[in-house]
């Protein structure tokens, strides 16, 4: 076999054999095929597709490139859930937490920011002291001993799939659906997580810009769970706005502590509590009640507990930046558009994001938005704080803002789209 042969069958529109998909991932696991070859059959992929046979291979492969987990030994059901990235999307850090308050166990394998959405593990790293990376050992017994833990994936966990994703970020491959449904599901799968909820983000700020883009997807992973004795199931939310009224790691920590305290704005509780519903109805949990576990500070008690185990101080102040810039309204009326990209991109810009992976992120850095779309806004009042420990970036931030939102004379008729679009 040679990966020549391999790059020529995709070029040419041909099936790849399961011999050819084990082959190939195996190679360039340990080095063999060079990474201007698995890009160039990366691009074939994204160009030309792949069916659902040959997606279940290359799941498999990928799976196979590692070792799998399995939380068999644990007494709860175990749920957990993926989003595939957007802007202002905390949800996981209240929402597993929680979960585990209700009686399941949530192992959450998370990653970091690239580009303009934001990672959880970058997130939860603006907590003093919290740590990203355990050991399985570790990992075990935070989950445990306290019914969820949030954490980076181990190298041994489906590493083909490590090395592909960098690849794909710097050779334009990333959005390829069979790429992306394989590279989700291998992790989730070696994880060994019992049920699974995919919350598959459609609009500006994801990389589904469609509705049926998002659909493929979503059922592709679905299909790859369900085979593989994975119970999953997709929502499809939306995007085209950012979730809540913050993008940046600490403030959105901030946002999210305010969710578990029973506050926090309406469509993270309200995202947050879809999820939660799906997560425990997976798991075959039916009597619990997420709303009440917010209401009665339960799930609260889990985050502390949770941050606690992996080295975080719950109480201590959370990073502030240096700089604040504020973006005024220039009309009154109703805010109708808010761009989710656009935003991101300015956090991103301001420090909150990274552009190569050993970047490091400014804790403090990002948006804060003091209006949603079909609120009323108020000319020459703060529409956005821009916030940064380097002044500088906030002419770089603006210029990504210049088409950000829509202002329409009162009284404009609006309709918001909703948060769950489909299921
Ligand atoms: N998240 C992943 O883990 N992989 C992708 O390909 C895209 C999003």
């Amino acid at each position: 076999m040679d990966a020549i042969s391999v790059i020529r069958t995709k070029r040419d529109r041909g099936e790849l054999t399961a011999e050819q998909i084990d082959w190939v991932i195996d190679a360039y696991t340990r080095g063999e095929v060079a990474d201007e070859q698995m890009s160039a059959l990366a691009m074939a992929i994204l160009l030309n597709g792949m069916n659902r046979t040959e997606i279940a291979r290359w799941t498999a492969a990928m799976i196979a490139s590692g070792e799998r987990m399995n939380f068999r030994a644990l007494s709860r059901p175990t749920s957990d859930k993926h989003s595939t990235g957007g802007v202002g999307d905390k949800i996981t850090l209240p929402l597993a937490p929680l979960v585990a308050a209700c009686g399941a166990a949530v192992p959450q394998l998370s990653g970091r920011g690239l580009g303009h959405t934001g990672g959880t593990l970058d997130k939860l790293e603006s907590i003093p002291g919290w740590r990203a990376l355990l050991s399985n050992e570790e990992m075990l017994h935070v989950l445990d001993s306290t019914g969820a833990v949030i954490c980076a994936a181990g190298d041994g966990l489906a590493p083909a799939d490590k090395k592909l994703y960098a690849l794909r970020d710097v050779t334009g491959t990333v959005e390829a659906i069979p790429l992306i449904a394989s590279s989700i599901m291998s992790k989730k799968i070696a994880e060994g997580t019992g049920s699974l909820v995919l919350d598959v983000k459609v609009g500006t700020g994801a990389f589904m810009k469609t509705i049926e883009d998002a659909r493929e997807l979503a059922s592709t992973m679905v299909a790859l769970g369900t085979d593989n004795g994975v119970k999953t199931v997709a929502l499809l939310t939306d995007m085209s706005t950012p979730l809540g009224l913050t993008a940046g790691n600490a403030l959105e920590v901030r946002e999210s502590v305010e969710v578990l305290a029973g506050g926090g704005p309406a469509d993270v509780v309200e995202l947050t509590l879809a999820l939660a519903r799906e997560m425990l109805d997976a798991a075959g949990i039916k009597d619990a009640d997420p709303a009440k576990a917010l209401a009665d500070g339960s799930a609260m008690d889990v985050w502390r507990r949770m941050i606690a185990a992996q080295g975080g101080a719950p109480d201590a102040p959370l990073p502030i930046a240096r700089e604040k810039h504020v973006v005024t309204a220039p009309s009154s009326g109703v805010l109708t558009r808010l761009d989710a990209y656009d935003i991101g991109i300015a956090a991103w810009r301001l420090g909150a994001g990274r552009a190569r992976k050993e970047d490091p992120v400014q804790a403090g850095a990002g948006v804060e938005l003091h209006a949603k779309p079909g609120e009323m806004v108020t000319a020459g009042r703060p529409l956005l704080t821009l916030h940064t420990d380097t002044p500088s970036r906030f002419d770089y931030a603006l210029e990504s803002l210049k088409a950000a939102y829509d202002i329409a004379p009162a009284g404009t008729e609006f309709t918001p789209n909703p948060i769950v679009l489909d299921r």
